[in-house]
């Protein structure tokens, strides 16, 4: 149900800090330590690599969960886009673990990956918001991500709750394997609920950027560094998807071997700059593009900003920021297609479930 809400995606865009505070508690036992079936550990100790493979949103999740597993538990991960995988197998390594992570495990391009490495012999863990879906039911193991029902077509909550449930998975498989981290997901997840709740609370701020950089125009671009550029893709898909303003995330360094062409008088750029490590350079493309006649958006974080961002983020650990990074991108999407008068809960074209390859 609705309730008060005018669109299920906004509801749902609401509901995140809820999320984050559920999924600490179903993850978490009496004494605080991480609560995770003691075979999953094994297979992620056990193997030799990761292969994470999904679609769409659940795809870009994977590109995070990725930047978790390697840097605390120091296992390869390579994220391949489903439909892809399929006709391209790359070469496997000797003990591979594959990793489907699906919002409604339906996914038929995802299955159709599952079917194959299973015949192959390989084990494979689903994670999905539904546990008694199909990849749930014909995978080895399942995480549940405890989003609650997701209605809207545009992925928002199931995405950072995908991230959530990696982030916890991989601390639980470095501390299994004995890596000594300094990163407690709990308390980083509590932080990053109370982050996005006041976000959650500007949406007047988010529908004014969604009118002051997206009203008229007929496309737009993300660009961002390092884990940044994986939200600029999410944020390009959300935009996309239920506004259909043509829209592409990049890799800031990417921009002048090209796409920069296509900047014009007016274009809007949407910048993330949460990174300190790429702080100085994200904010040259941004000048490149400014340079060039683009209408900037930056969206920064608290100890990073600078004089005229236009909105920043409050501060969260630095491999948490897609947690909160995200949720301006969702918001401004759901207003410019507001304002375009599209069905922001039912766009065209477009299915809940996408159950053909
Ligand atoms: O249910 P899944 O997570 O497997 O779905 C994958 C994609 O179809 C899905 O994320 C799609 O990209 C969303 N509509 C994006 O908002």
């Amino acid at each position: 149900e609705k309730g008060t809400y005018p669109h299920f995606m906004l509801k749902e865009i609401d509901e995140q800090p809820l999320v984050m505070r559920k999924i600490i508690q179903e993850y978490q036992n009496e004494d605080n330590e991480i609560k995770l079936d003691p075979e999953i550990r094994k297979a992620m100790t056990d193997c030799d690599r990761i292969y994470i493979i999904a679609a769409g949103t659940s795809y870009h999740a994977g590109l995070i969960g990725k930047q978790f597993i390697e840097k605390f538990a120091n296992i390869p991960v390579e994220v391949h886009v489903a439909s892809e995988f399929s006709y391209n197998m790359p070469l496997l390594s000797e003990k591979p673990l594959f990793v489907y992570i699906s919002q409604s495990g339906e996914t038929a391009d995802s299955r159709s990956v599952l079917v194959q490495t299973k015949e192959l012999g390989h084990p494979a863990l689903t994670i999905t918001n539904v546990p008694g879906s199909t990849l749930s039911r014909e995978a080895d193991y399942t995480l549940h991500l405890h989003a609650g029902p997701e209605i809207a077509v545009a992925s928002t909550k199931a995405y950072t709750a995908q991230m959530a449930v990696l982030a916890i998975l991989a601390v639980d498989t470095a501390k299994a394997k004995g890596i000594e981290l300094d990163f407690d997901p709990m308390q980083e997840l509590a932080i990053v609920a109370n982050a996005m709740e006041a976000m959650t609370d500007q949406k007047d701020l988010m529908e004014g950027l969604a009118k002051d950089f997206l009203s008229t125009t007929r496309n737009c671009f993300f660009i961002g560094r390092s884990i940044d550029y994986y939200v600029c893709l999410e944020g390009a898909l959300k935009l996309k998807e239920i506004s259909y303003i043509q829209a592409e995330g990049f890799a800031g360094g990417e921009l002048k071997h090209g796409t920069i062409a296509l900047i014009e008088e007016g274009t809007p750029v949407i910048a993330l700059a949460t990174q300190e490590p790429v702080n100085y350079s994200i904010r040259g493309n941004v000048q490149e593009v400014v340079a060039r006649g683009a209408n900037a958006c930056v969206i920064s974080m608290k100890g990073l900003e600078k004089k005229g961002d236009s909105f920043v983020l409050p501060q969260v650990h630095e491999l948490m920021t897609p947690l909160v990074s995200v949720l301006p991108l969702q918001m401004v999407s759901y207003y410019a297609a507001l304002h375009r008068d599209c069905d922001v809960d039912k766009p065209r074209n477009l299915a809940k479930s996408v159950t053909v390859e």
